[in-house]
């Protein structure tokens, strides 16, 4: 099949690029390699993929192209560009929220309007839920995002509702619960954190540390965008999570034990726009189009610590 993948040097889309190689696609990346962070390390997330005849290109912003030839002889679409970074996405910067989150969600399915695409898969957040009041949280949850970013990218889930629903565009969206793993952005606590620890400087904890996240495996997030673009999910959210959740400090002292050294840390406020606690409830991505995360937070970080001590050496 051909695949276009947005955000194709980001994180996460360069993982799920390359899986797609991998599986005997062909791929169509596009990035705008944004300063949001080092643009050389979104270039060495794609030197693998720079070595596939199956893979091509486009750097350009999905703004600046015409998306209508992108998607012409395209089968799965998986929107993964985006301006991340729940914190950041005060002030001035939500300019570049809403022209990356919302425009250019618009803009790419206005151009699939009518293309025979079988299916049309879009990154969400957990961000959309906000402070939640019951977990694990289902998809029913009511939404109420507490940061500008969660406030664009539930903008981004509603315009993938209503182009399915008017349109017939076979979209869904995947809801994913902070991820991590190798290439994980350096804004991400557990980059920061691995990062700091191998260089002996301290960790800076935002709040007291007792907030909880269900941070998610990239391979795992990899698994549910191609079991929701080979399956029949309905045109809906759904959540993408690793299914338990731990609070910071834990969560840092998982990371001594892993690196066999002691952490030190820094308390410092709480940052606006961070909500306290997550945890997915994936019964229905489960039931849907038979995803279930298979990593352990354990061999995920094992994985990320030894990509990063190779980066820092
Ligand atoms: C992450 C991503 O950055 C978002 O793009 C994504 O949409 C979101 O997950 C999601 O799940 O929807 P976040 O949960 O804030 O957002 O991810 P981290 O930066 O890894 O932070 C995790 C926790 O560590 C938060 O509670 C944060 O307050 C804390 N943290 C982070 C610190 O205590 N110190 C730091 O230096 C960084």
């Amino acid at each position: 099949m051909r695949a276009v993948v947005t955000g194709v040097a980001g994180f996460i889309g360069s993982h799920l690029a390359e899986r797609l190689i991998k599986d005997g696609h062909d791929v169509v990346g596009v990035d705008s390699f944004t300063p949001y962070y080092s643009v050389s390390i979104k270039e060495s997330n794609i030197e693998e993929l720079n070595r596939s005849p199956r893979f091509r290109l486009i750097r350009s912003s999905l703004l600046g192209i015409d998306l209508d030839s992108l998607l012409s002889d395209v089968d799965l679409v998986f929107h993964l560009a985006a301006q991340a970074g729940v914190r950041a996405s005060w002030g001035n910067h939500f300019r570049d929220y809403t022209r990356f989150n919302v425009e250019a969600t618009q803009e790419l399915l206005e151009a699939a309007k009518g293309k025979g695409l079988s299916r049309f898969v879009c990154a969400s957040s957990s961000s959309v839920y906000g402070e939640v009041t019951q977990l694990p949280v289902t998809e029913e949850h009511p939404l109420k995002p507490v940061s500008p970013y969660g406030v664009t990218k539930l903008a981004a889930e509603h315009l993938c509702g209503i182009y399915a629903k008017s349109f017939g565009v076979p979209v869904v969206s995947l809801r994913f619960f902070t991820v991590y793993g190798p290439r994980q952005r350096p804004d991400m606590a557990i980059h920061k954190f691995i990062a700091a620890a191998l260089k002996g400087q301290p960790v800076e904890v935002y709040g007291d540390g007792m907030q909880t996240r269900d941070f998610t495996f990239v391979k795992d997030v990899v698994d549910g965008c191609m079991l929701a673009a080979t399956n029949n999910p309905k045109s809906i959210p759904y959540n993408i999570g690793g299914g338990s959740r731990i609070t910071v400090n834990d969560l840092l002292h998982l990371l001594e034990r892993i690196l066999d050294m002691s952490i030190k840390v820094t308390y410092i406020d709480k940052q606006r726009g961070d909500v306290t606690h997550t945890h997915s409830d994936c019964g229905l991505a489960k039931s849907d189009f038979g995803y279930s995360p298979k990593h352990t937070l354990e061999e995920g970080l094992f994985e990320e610590a030894a990509w990063l001590r190779e980066l820092c050496d």
